[in-house]
């Protein structure tokens, strides 16, 4: 089913001590709102996940996976399988981040066999997909997408495709403060869920949650998620600051 959610990756930022205060900190101010409607995940580095799930048992925030491994066990030393997340009761792990791509060489085959061992391991993946500048600038972007799409999910079955939430990050908005335009984030939402209409057909696209990601927080989430095809927003300086991330959610729940 469609549901608004706002996820924060962390990424390799925090020390214990820190993330623990942020966790806290978080966690009190989404209690305080209440959060109806709104599904909140927090998205640490993998050491801090056991103590996130802690600190956030029985409370309105959820807790997700920055990146996985594609085998299940094995000898594959410093991964970290789905299982293992699943074992830890981790609900969410993105998977295809930018700077997965980027750094770490993660190609649209790779991920699809990511995203097949989470959803197997009972996960959700939050999938993310994205242009690099020069191909918007090309005009290519949709074109970019609609390949990550076709390449990592769209071999998928109907049920598990159904279990896979999008982030639609634009590379050139990750980190530098040029967010997407609200127009840009519908335009990519709209087309993502008209690939979807033509995969799975229109009921699947309907129920689909796609969140923006990229220099999105507290001035232009209103905007954003007001847009009909924007779910929310996978949030990354933002979410390291709580009162940030507290404002995001509560424009969010105002949103639905
Ligand atoms: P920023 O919000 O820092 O631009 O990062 C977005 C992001 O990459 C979330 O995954």
């Amino acid at each position: 089913m469609r549901t608004m959610i706002v996820a924060g990756n962390w990424k390799m930022n925090k020390t214990f001590q820190e993330a623990e205060d942020l966790t806290a900190e978080i966690t009190k101010g989404v209690e305080k709102l209440g959060a109806p409607n709104v599904e909140v995940i927090l998205c640490p580095p993998a050491p801090f996940l056991e103590m996130v799930l802690d600190l956030t048992d029985e409370t309105y925030v959820a807790v997700g996976a920055q990146n996985v491994s594609e085998f299940d066990f094995g000898a594959y030393t410093g991964e970290i399988s789905a299982p293992m997340l699943r074992s830890m009761e981790v609900e969410y792990c993105i998977v295809g981040h930018s700077e997965r791509r980027k750094y770490f060489q993660e190609s649209n085959d790779l991920l699809a066999r990511k995203v097949k061992s989470v959803l197997r391991a009972g996960v959700i993946p939050i999938f993310c997909c994205g242009e690099l500048l020069p191909e918007r600038e090309a005009g290519n972007h949709v074109k970019v997408v609609k390949n990550q799409l076709e390449e990592s999910l769209f071999d998928l079955e109907e049920k598990d495709f159904r279990n896979v939430v999008i982030a639609y990050e634009p590379v050139w908005a990750i980190g530098t403060g040029m967010t997407a335009s609200p127009e840009q984030a519908q335009e990519m939402h709209a087309s993502i869920r008209e690939l979807i209409t033509l995969q799975y057909g229109e009921r699947v696209a309907q129920d689909a949650t796609i969140l923006y990601g990229g220099s999105c927080n507290p001035g232009n989430a209103m905007e954003l998620f007001s847009q009909p095809d924007v779910d929310g927003g996978l949030i990354g300086g933002a979410s390291l600051k709580a009162d940030e991330f507290v404002e995001i959610v509560k424009i969010a729940i105002n949103c639905t």
